[in-house]
């Protein structure tokens, strides 16, 4: 199949450079399991399962026939003041694996409206309580929590928010957590458990009572896993505990198995007071998102509000679309079914030896990782993040998808993937990197 210039022109890509895309495409036309196929016919593996969602792998018929059932029964329901059953049982579900204190849950479309989502809750909540003062949110330099205009005001990535300067005021950064002497550290570093008394110098800068939340990835994904050093979540923790600011975990990567538990907030033993969620909620199949939410901010919000009132004033259209639910609920089956989290956990040992070996390469300047998850930068070129597009290009051509944001590599491949994938995966990647021409 040929594709020309003119007939991709009217697409806008994101996150693309579209005049070069268009140039020279990469199209997938075909996905299983964890290989793919380009338009040429080639066959290559996903190292990076898609953006991180698909991680029951791709082309999975339990998924497509629940959805297509349920457009064939009830292809859509109102949201607001009317509903259908399987929203529900999704969010039983869900609500099953998250931890014992967190048990509602609210559905959005995609990550950004979770994070919107969250932060509008949190600033409910604390109106409900009498503190609409918090108006206030911590974020974290090197953050990612999507592109809507709250997440692109928590964004602690420069080209994600230095050309959109009128985003939400009142949040302030505090350090990442990537430091030099953790470098090639696999699991949690040592070192950088310090850096949560960040968090407490916003609070004696700003006053903790106008803090209404603390939003933190786990594991900072998209910038290239930074895996949090060891006591450094569960210090965040105590700092929001005495200063009754909200800790909200952004587990859009890291929920659903990714790090061999359900979400990293089990991983790594600390409770948040809300979690965001997506990717993985379906496997990828259908877009949706989700915050589930302590069960005090939960009744705190709606007990607020006069007997018959709506009490948060906040939906999407499609929110809960009973497409997006069923996939959900497939996927959710699929986890329990096949046990994945454990498989990723048993799994994990052997994908990080492999990745860790790949330090010996000259290009390679540090890696991290944790569970099914891990980032691998190379040095940059002059003009940094040009190299890392190049790589995943030449990745590509090589027969392995990799997502790279700047000159970090995110290697991430499907919870179901087989040790003999991984090698090939490996292999791949080895060669590409150790014979890299820019
Ligand atoms: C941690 C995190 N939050 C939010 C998002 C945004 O999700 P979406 O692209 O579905 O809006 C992402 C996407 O990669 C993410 O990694």
């Amino acid at each position: 199949m040929q594709y020309s210039a003119n007939t991709l022109e009217h697409h806008w890509m994101p996150f693309t450079p579209n005049r070069e895309f268009k140039d020279a495409p990469r199209l997938v036309v075909k996905s299983k399991g964890v290989e793919l196929w380009d338009h040429h016919g080639n066959r290559l593996l996903d190292g990076s399962s898609g953006l991180f969602c698909v991680a029951a792998g791709h082309g999975r018929e339990e998924i497509a026939k629940a959805v297509h059932s349920a457009l064939m029964e009830n292809d859509y329901t109102a949201p607001f003041n009317l509903g259908h059953p399987t929203s529900f049982e999704l969010a039983r579900m869900v609500a099953a694996i998250t931890p014992e204190e967190i048990n509602h849950v609210f559905f959005t479309n995609s990550g950004s409206e979770s994070i919107d989502t969250a932060l509008k809750i949190a600033m409910a909540y604390h109106r409900s309580r009498g503190e609409g003062q918090r108006t206030r949110f911590v974020s974290r330099e090197r953050a990612y929590h999507g592109v809507n205009i709250g997440g692109t005001s928590l964004s602690g990535m420069v080209k994600n928010r230095e050309t959109f300067s009128g985003v939400m005021p009142n949040v302030v950064c505090m350090r990442h957590t990537w430091l030099e002497e953790n470098r090639f550290t696999r699991g949690q570093p040592e070192h950088g458990a310090e850096l949560a008394e960040d968090l407490q110098r916003m609070v004696d800068t700003y006053g903790g009572t106008t803090i209404a939340a603390c939003f933190v990835e786990p594991i900072a994904g998209s910038t290239g896993t930074l895996v949090p050093p060891k006591g450094y979540l569960q210090r965040l923790r105590e700092i929001c505990d005495a200063n009754g600011i909200l800790l909200v975990f952004d587990e859009v990567i890291c929920g659903f198995g990714r790090l061999g538990a359900p979400f990293a907030a089990q991983a790594f033993g600390v409770t948040p007071d809300i979690m965001t969620m997506a990717k993985a909620l379906t496997n990828g199949a259908q877009p949706m998102g989700a915050v589930a939410v302590r069960d005090d901010i939960y009744d705190t919000i709606v007990n607020a509000a006069p007997e018959g009132a709506i009490e948060l004033f906040h939906g999407y259209t499609y929110s809960a679309h009973p497409a997006a639910c069923a996939a959900g609920i497939a996927t959710q089956k699929i986890y329990q079914d096949e046990k994945l989290f454990d498989r990723a956990d048993e799994l994990s040992d052997y994908f990080l030896d492999k990745v860790f070996a790949l330090q010996d390469i000259d290009l390679v300047t540090d890696i991290r990782g944790y569970g099914m998850l891990t980032g691998i930068d190379v040095k940059p070129g002059v003009v940094p993040g040009i190299r890392g597009t190049k790589i995943q290009k030449a990745l590509f051509h090589n027969g392995i998808h990799i997502k790279f944001t700047g000159d970090a590599g995110i290697f991430a491949p499907p919870l179901v993937t087989t040790r003999e994938q991984i090698d090939e995966m490996i292999g791949v990647v080895r060669e590409t990197l150790e014979t890299f021409k820019d």
